[in-house]
């Protein structure tokens, strides 16, 4: 599940710290996120986060983490075109952008499956748990992108 992410297995206190600024507490202000959490029935399926990355630019970045207990049923892409929908809608984005280990094939298909299309490989471009590792960079301009969610 951490596999391709930057994070390691934390505990509950340090979960704590690192979630206690990015929960949704508004629309983020540049260079915060804002994460949601997914639920079905009371039961904790994963979160979505969305950022900010630049006013000037009207670039937001999406992100997305699921339980595997839950995977492939479509939870994930679901919640992360609706991360999209918000960032769209009510961040005005000009343009969406995903960022991914080049290694994760279930990122990038569901950022496939969303619309979205490779921009970049970078190669080698950072070092992380050890090796260095290719980034991929997908992206959607907000013009192509048709909203889908009620937000009423
Ligand atoms: C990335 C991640 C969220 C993808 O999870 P996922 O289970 O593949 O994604 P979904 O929940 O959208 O499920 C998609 C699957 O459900 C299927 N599906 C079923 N019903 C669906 C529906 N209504 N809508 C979309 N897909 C549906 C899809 O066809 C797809 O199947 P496939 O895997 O056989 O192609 C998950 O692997 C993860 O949390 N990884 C660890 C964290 C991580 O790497 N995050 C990304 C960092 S960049």
């Amino acid at each position: 599940m951490l596999r391709y992410l930057y994070d390691d297995v934390m505990d509950d206190a340090a979960l704590d710290e690192h979630f206690a600024k990015r929960w949704w507490r508004g629309l983020p202000h540049e260079g915060e996120w804002a994460n949601l959490v997914v639920e079905r029935d009371g039961r904790f399926l994963g979160h979505v986060g969305f950022t900010m990355e630049s006013s000037v630019h009207r670039t937001c970045e999406i992100g997305y983490v699921f339980s595997p207990d839950v995977a492939g049923q479509g939870y994930a892409t679901e919640a992360a075109r609706v991360v999209v929908d918000i960032a769209v809608v009510y961040l005005d984005a000009h343009r969406v952008i995903a960022r991914l280990d080049a290694r994760n094939d279930a990122s990038r298909h569901l950022l496939e499956r969303l619309g979205m299309r490779q921009e970049a490989h970078l190669r080698e471009n950072e070092f992380v748990k050890g090796e260095w590792t290719d980034e991929l960079v997908y992206a959607h301009l907000a013009r192509d992108w048709v909203v889908t969610t009620d937000f009423a």
